[in-house]
């Protein structure tokens, strides 16, 4: 698709959509007014005579029947707040794309007259129409290719081009692709998304300046000793892999940051097997992981001035005849030892590996991305991921980066009461806690493994994967903490 910027006016443009955003009961703005004379007053009559009001994401199509260049016109709301939040920008620019797609259109042309931050909202109206257009039809036989977007215009009368509009059209292109990749390793049959066939997704996505992939195989997560990872693998006939991403940025890096994905391919719960209907979506397990993956994999186009070492531990979760049973103890490499009394807690498993990985090598920050427990979700839903940091401004700047990538993030307590539900008679831990507090007791676990580095931890359970189509993203895999990572590393 192509983006661009003109210096025009509603009245005078040539495009096949004209999206006009209005502000809640703000309907007499000059754009509207400047189309409703050339429409002879009849614009005006609609508005009136229908309910829409400006109310956040509520629209008014209109058929121009010729007495304008444009085919149809497209009011849509955008609430009533003074300040416009970013993420609503998003949202309605993706609404705005269902409608174009469902008028077949071929360009769509936007007004863009923010009163501030031009660049930042030109980035969210990309990104929004971009996102909108995601399909994974791969494995459809009967499915059309879907209507194209061939051209988005950003236009306002007075606009003023600029190269740091243009990055900035840019970079959501940029990043709506890293999404789409997390996405389509998400949607991907969990007998195709491997172990294996991860590791080759990492190799074949992240190279470029600065950007190398290593991929461990079986031997040598054994030489370094990956405990955990081995223990949930040993219930299955795939191998497993260890994936280690880095980006060394061209200049001096500001901060080193460790990045950790769960990349649990298919999660049946091991020999603690889950019911049929908990396993329906169990190839979402690896969406850490795949987020991981795709946002590093743009570090080299966006040339971020951080270093990033991300750490991809991957395996499926199945209960095969050499599986690990109720009462085995894991020993890790940094010596603490876990006696796993449920196999199908096994994220935190081996995640400890990939932590106490990271913590040896003293980055400024560990971060770590993970559909870890059901627990996260019953807290916080489907729309909002948990998070837990030992450093309270890190946590804080990775919600603030979330509210602009437009990904809900809400803390959760380190409760350190609660570690005493993690007591095991034989082992330094055990890798379950009590009836409740699910998601805490996960992020203790985790913690023991962080030796106080500061850290991180996003249990995306609830987002990384939808049961309904929105206007951002069709059911399926979201590639949720993708624009938050990238969000993070720009700011830092
Ligand atoms: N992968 C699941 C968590 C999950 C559940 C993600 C639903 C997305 C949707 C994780 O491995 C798991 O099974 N967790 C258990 C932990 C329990 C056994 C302590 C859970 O949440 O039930
Ligand atoms: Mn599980
Ligand atoms: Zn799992």
């Amino acid at each position: 698709m192509e983006i661009r910027f003109r210096d025009t006016n509603a009245a005078a443009i040539k495009t096949d959509l004209l999206v006009i955003p209005v502000r809640e009961k703000k309907l007499d703005e000059a754009a509207i007014r400047a189309l409703d004379r050339r429409l002879k007053g009849q614009l005006g009559r609609r508005i009136e005579k229908s309910k829409f009001t400006g109310a956040e994401g509520s629209i008014l199509l209109y058929s121009t029947a010729a007495l304008l260049p444009t085919a149809q016109i497209l009011l849509i709301g955008l609430g009533g707040e003074t300040e416009i939040p970013i993420d609503t920008w998003r949202k309605i620019a993706a609404r705005a794309r269902k409608e174009a797609a469902a008028i077949g259109a071929d360009e769509m042309a936007f007004l863009f007259a923010p009163a501030k931050d031009a660049e930042p909202v030109a980035a969210a109206i990309a990104e929004g129409v971009l996102l909108a257009s995601y399909q994974f039809n791969k494995y459809r036989s009967n499915s059309k290719a879907p209507a194209e977007l061939k051209a988005l215009t950003l236009f306002a009368p007075g606009l003023k081009r600029s190269a740091a509009l243009q990055r900035a059209a840019e970079r959501a292109q940029t990043i709506a692709s890293a999404v789409f990749l997390a996405r389509d390793l998400v949607n991907e049959p969990p007998s195709v998304t491997t172990a294996r066939f991860l590791g080759e997704q990492a190799e074949r996505h992240c190279r470029g300046r600065g950007l190398s992939v290593e991929v461990w195989g079986k031997r040598k997560i054994e030489a370094m000793r990956l405990a955990g990872l081995l223990a949930v693998n040993r219930g299955s006939h795939e191998e497993p892999r260890f994936i280690a991403i880095h980006y060394k940025p061209a200049g001096k890096a500001k901060k080193k940051v460790a990045l950790i994905g769960k990349g649990i391919t298919f999660d049946s719960g091991g020999l603690s097997l889950k019911p049929a209907k908990s396993m329906e979506t169990m190839k979402l397990d690896m969406a850490g992981g795949a987020a991981v993956i795709a946002a590093m994999s743009c570090l080299p186009k966006l040339g971020f001035n951080v270093e990033v070492t991300g750490y991809i531990p991957t395996t499926d979760n199945l209960p095969g005849h050499n599986a690990q049973k109720p009462g085995d103890v894991i020993r890790y490499s940094n010596g603490k030892t876990i006696e796993v009394l449920n196999t199908d807690a096994e994220g935190r498993l081996i995640l400890a590996d990939a932590l106490a990985l990271a913590a040896r090598q003293k980055p400024d920050y560990i971060i770590n991305l993970a559909t870890l427990t059901g627990a996260c979700m019953v807290a916080l839903g489907t729309q909002v991921a948990g998070i837990f940091s030992n450093r309270q401004p890190l946590a804080e700047d990775l919600i603030r980066c979330g509210q602009e990538a437009g990904e809900k993030l809400w803390q959760l307590p380190l409760v350190k009461e609660y570690k005493e539900h993690i007591k095991s008679g034989v082992a330094d831990m055990k890798n379950i806690g009590a009836a409740h507090g699910g998601a805490i007791t996960a992020a203790l676990i985790l913690q023991e493994f962080v030796d106080n580095v500061p850290w991180a931890h996003l249990d995306i359970a609830g987002p990384a994967f939808s049961e309904s189509d929105s206007a951002l993203c069709p059911k399926g895999g979201t590639g949720f903490g993708v624009r938050t990572l990238l969000q993070f590393w720009s700011a830092l």
